[in-house]
């Protein structure tokens, strides 16, 4: 017997130990456990089913192929002809714009394509952007997405790796030929090209006119330089222009981080953002500041007056205020602009005249990303994190920026395919004011502003 010859109380331990132990055997730690597993692998499972849907929406809506179709079936393609587009430069804006122009050229030449590159911006010099260093588009596109898109799109149009993939490449009639996009009008109005519809006949007529023919077997090779703005890019209808830009998809590991930030967001400060909504309200508010060396060397503060600070954040502060939104993601490729804007906007607020106090934070890609990702984060260049900003500005409830850069513009322009308004500067006098987003300040406020809404895909 269990308790013989022992005191009762031994006795009683052993007992207690004995269910304990049995009931443990019956319950298991493992089932405490479990439920932990199980509650950590369901996290797990919801931010990895979060971060799949946010980076599926890079646009207002997935790619329709049709307009894109019947573009390219009109083009009249033809064996022997051959466009390149490398050495594009400048930021995320301008080079995807000229690789865009670019491929648009070679569908109106009817000609075949080499994957577009680009000149890599210089990093001990970030105004130093004309670099002869030559990059292949998978520095800031998807590559695959790009050659399975423009195919889709444009069945008729043949897409290489390299020129010397292209049939007879060895027999070409002679060297490439440079052209840029507005030689045949050079003396387009500011709105770009009149005629963009002849731009065939005038190419041909240019390669008449230096006796080249086009030939399957002594192929034409026209390199496409870069111009700027210059083609209107609504004169093949909204459908295409809507459409069109989505051939070209930023990165995988960017749109990632982007879906990483809008996750850490979502749990830390905007719990409704949608990660299947391009642009979730109440959410948080997007500011984009364009005061970095580059931007303030090339558009001086004496002459631009949003290239100074004061000015550019007063804008940024009174837009804050309006939209009355509390989370405000900043970005800016230069970290003590961001830390300058957070003070003195504490400041503003703590001094504010409305008698409610409000509870501002500003956040930035930096702080919300950590350990391996703040890592990989850190890793990419000037240009490549840009794209992750690009991609959180863009979802943003409320966005603002400059009219100087074309980096606000491609967001703003982008985000106002879903506004109720086809006009531009509808609720103010901003150069774009819509719901979404507002392109600080009016003509007056700039020297001069480049035709961003007539040359830009979004
Ligand atoms: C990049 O800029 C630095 C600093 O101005 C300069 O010394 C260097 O030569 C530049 N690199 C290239 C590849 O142009
Ligand atoms: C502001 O937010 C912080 C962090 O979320 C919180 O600790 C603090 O209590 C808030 N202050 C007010 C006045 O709501």
């Amino acid at each position: 017997m269990l308790c013989q010859d022992r005191p009762w109380v031994v006795c009683f331990s052993s007992a207690c130990l004995l269910v304990i132990i049995w009931s443990f055997r019956l319950f298991d730690v493992r089932d405490a456990f479990s439920i932990l597993v199980y509650d950590e692998s369901r996290k797990q499972h919801e931010e990895g089913v979060f971060l799949h849907q946010a980076m599926d929406v890079e646009f207002p809506a997935p790619i329709d192929y049709r307009p894109i179709r019947e573009v390219c079936a009109r083009a009249q393609f033809r064996p022997g002809l051959l466009f390149t587009c490398e050495e594009q430069h400048g930021g995320i804006g301008m080079v995807r714009n000229q690789i865009l122009k670019c491929v648009r050229y070679a569908i109106h030449g009817g000609g075949a394509i080499v994957v577009p590159s680009m000149a890599l911006r210089n990093a001990s010099d970030i105004t130093d952007i004309e670099t002869a260093t030559e990059v292949p588009l998978d520095y800031m596109f998807d590559r695959q997405a790009f050659i399975t898109r423009l195919s889709e799109g444009c069945p008729e149009m043949r897409i290489y790796d390299r020129v010397e993939d292209f049939p007879s490449y060895e027999q070409r009639v002679e060297e490439p030929l440079a052209l840029v996009g507005d030689q045949f009008e050079p003396d387009h109005p500011r709105e770009g090209l009149r005629h963009p519809g002849q731009w065939r006949r005038s190419f041909d007529e240019w390669l008449a006119k230096q006796s080249v023919k086009v030939r399957p077997d002594a192929p034409v090779h026209v390199r496409l330089e870069q111009s700027f703005l210059e083609y209107p890019v609504r004169v093949d209808g909204d459908a295409f222009a809507r459409e069109f830009g989505k051939v070209l998809s930023f990165r995988d590991d960017t749109r990632e981080l982007a879906a990483k930030v809008l996750f850490k967001l979502k749990q830390r400060f905007a719990p409704s953002i949608d990660p299947t909504k391009a642009i979730s309200p109440d959410a948080y508010y997007g500011c984009h500041l364009r005061l970095e060396k580059d931007a303030v060397d090339a558009w001086q503060p004496d002459e631009w007056r949003f290239s100074r600070m004061e000015d550019q954040f007063d804008e940024q502060f009174r837009n804050i205020e309006r939209t009355g939104l509390s989370t405000i993601y900043v970005a800016s490729g230069d970290q003590t602009v961001v830390d300058v804007f957070a003070e003195r906007l504490a400041a503003r607020l703590a001094s504010g005249s409305s008698s409610e106090k409000r509870n501002v934070t500003v956040v930035t890609k930096h702080d919300l990303l950590q350990g391996p990702d703040r890592r990989q984060l850190d890793s990419l260049t000037f240009d490549q994190q840009a794209l992750v900003d690009f991609l959180v500005l863009f979802r943003s409830s409320a966005f603002m920026g400059v009219a100087h850069s074309s980096f606000p513009w491609n967001i703003a322009l982008r985000r106002h395919e879903l506004s109720k308004y086809s006009q531009y500067g509808n609720e103010g006098s901003d150069l774009l004011r819509d719901e979404y987003s507002v392109i600080m300040g009016m003509e007056a406020d700039y020297p001069h502003v480049d035709p961003f809404v007539y040359g830009l895909w979004p």
